[in-house]
């Protein structure tokens, strides 16, 4: 089993274009992306993954001996590439927003691998104390940072 079967499996099943996957197998490559690991919350096409989105795969993946989450661009996305988002996130880290940008070629993006349950499921479940709490840090710390 090679160390990108999940990615590759999940192409096979949606009929994903040959070149395309070729194209995202030489990025994990170039990235040092040791193996996508079948694991997360999120079921697809009988593999496990962190999340799905309309134009991304997301899948925790190995880097040397540490685990990250792996933005992959759908090819049927209607983003061209994930650079912008590369951009975007790197400037978001610098005043210390954001989960930390690891690397990113046009179509994967490795960045620190955010564990915990959703906010939506937060809201609803936390206690309302605790909540008032950390809405009014994320507020209070989203509202202190001047450009
Ligand atoms: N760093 C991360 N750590 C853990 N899970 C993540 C991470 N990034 C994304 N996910 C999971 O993957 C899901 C999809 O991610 P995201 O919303 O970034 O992709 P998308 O919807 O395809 O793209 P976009 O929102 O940029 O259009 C998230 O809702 C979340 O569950
Ligand atoms: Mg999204």
């Amino acid at each position: 089993m090679s160390d990108y079967e999940v990615f590759i499996g999940i192409c096979e099943r949606i009929n994903c274009p040959r070149s395309y996957v070729n194209l995202v197998l030489s990025e994990l490559s170039n990235l040092g992306v040791a193996e996508v690991l079948n694991d997360g919350d999120t079921e697809f096409m009988g593999f496990r993954l962190l999340g799905k989105g309309q134009n991304s795969l997301v899948f925790k993946c190995r880097v040397d001996n540490g685990y990250y989450a792996c933005k992959i661009r759908r090819f049927d996305s209607s983003r061209p590439d994930l650079v912008g988002e590369g951009n975007y996130l790197r400037l978001a880290n610098s005043v210390g927003v954001g989960p930390r940008l690891i690397s990113y070629t046009s179509d994967v993006l490795i960045m620190e691998l955010v564990s915990g349950i959703p906010i939506q499921r937060y809201v609803v479940t936390a206690n309302p104390t605790e909540l008032r709490v950390v809405l009014r840090d994320l507020l209070c710390n989203a509202v202190s940072w001047t450009p």
